[in-house]
């Protein structure tokens, strides 16, 4: 065998050899319809049962099996245990130190709906009071004019408003309640660029309109509570004990951007004047 036959076949064996990495590099690179083989299944396949679908497995020849009795689901918990309906002692917790019991439908109405229901009125009574037709009508108390005494307003309670507060209100009525958050900001950006995106937007209310000061507290519980008109409601997110904490910051917020002289200590006064 001549030499220059020898290196041409090595050529070839070579060559060869070559073949099966570019037929991966190949498969790699393009799409198939067939699955990889599996020589090790793990449990990527196995059995499975659609939604809906009829099983020989179980008596009822169902596929979906039906809650255990007895069972709760985690999220029901947090909603439910808000309120624990304790027959001798319901009471409203939350992880905050603040434990309230509700022992009358009157204390019912004031810590968990914001609302006033006088002594004595049956449950058809209080379901059929409309709220006024002003939310400020002092004339027709319906909603609690200020946070149940219950609950001490301490600045623990006020840290913490303030800090829920950041979290769920600031990114629309922003850190001083004015109304000008992240998104109301972008959302008017969008607005004045002629974008479709916002077109629905409504600006958030300014806490610092003489409007708003005259709210009553109740009827700043029951916006974060229920939402009012374009608002969405934050009852989900937020529990009953933050969203009064919530409504105190509210308050703290309008006093400071209202402040008036005689707020300061008498010593100080004379440096403002
Ligand atoms: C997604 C944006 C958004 C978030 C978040 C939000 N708000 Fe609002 N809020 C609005 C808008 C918009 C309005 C005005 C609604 C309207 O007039 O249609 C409003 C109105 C209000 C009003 C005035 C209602 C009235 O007329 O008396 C209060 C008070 C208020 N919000 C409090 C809160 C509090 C407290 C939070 C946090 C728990 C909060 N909002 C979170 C958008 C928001």
């Amino acid at each position: 065998m001549s030499k220059a036959v020898l290196i041409g076949l090595i050529g070839v064996v070579v060559m060869l050899g070559l073949l099966p990495f570019a037929l991966i590099a190949r498969s790699r690179a393009t799409k198939s319809e067939n699955t990889a083989p599996h020589l090790v299944l793990d449990m990527d396949k196995q059995p499975r049962l659609n939604p809906q679908a009829p099983s020989p497995m179980f008596a009822d020849g169902r596929a979906m099996r039906p809650q255990i009795a007895g069972t709760v689901a985690r999220e029901d918990l947090v909603a439910r245990n808000e309120i624990l309906n304790d027959v001798e002692k319901p009471r409203l917790v939350d992880d905050s130190a603040n434990v309230q019991t509700i022992d009358s439908p009157e204390k019912y109405a004031a810590l968990v709906l914001g609302r006033v229901r006088p002594a004595g009125m049956t449950d058809e009574q209080f379901g059929a009071m409309v709220p006024p037709a002003k939310p400020d009508d002092q004339e027709q108390m319906f909603y609690v004019k200020t946070i149940p005494a219950q609950i001490a307003v301490t600045m623990d309670f006020l840290k913490r408003g303030q800090e829920r507060f950041i979290i769920y209100c600031s990114p629309c009525h922003g850190q001083s309640g004015y109304g000008d958050g992240m998104v109301a900001r972008r959302a008017k950006g969008l607005q004045d660029a002629g974008s479709d995106a916002a077109s629905g937007w409504v600006t958030p209310k300014n806490y610092h309109d003489d409007e708003m000061r005259q709210r009553p507290d109740g009827h700043i519980f029951n916006t974060i509570t229920n939402g009012i008109r374009t608002m969405p409601p934050y009852d989900k997110q937020i529990t009953v004990m933050d969203r009064w904490a919530i409504v105190a910051y509210v308050r703290a917020l309008q006093r400071s951007q209202d402040a008036q002289l005689e707020d300061l200590p008498a010593a100080d006064r004379e440096k403002y004047k």
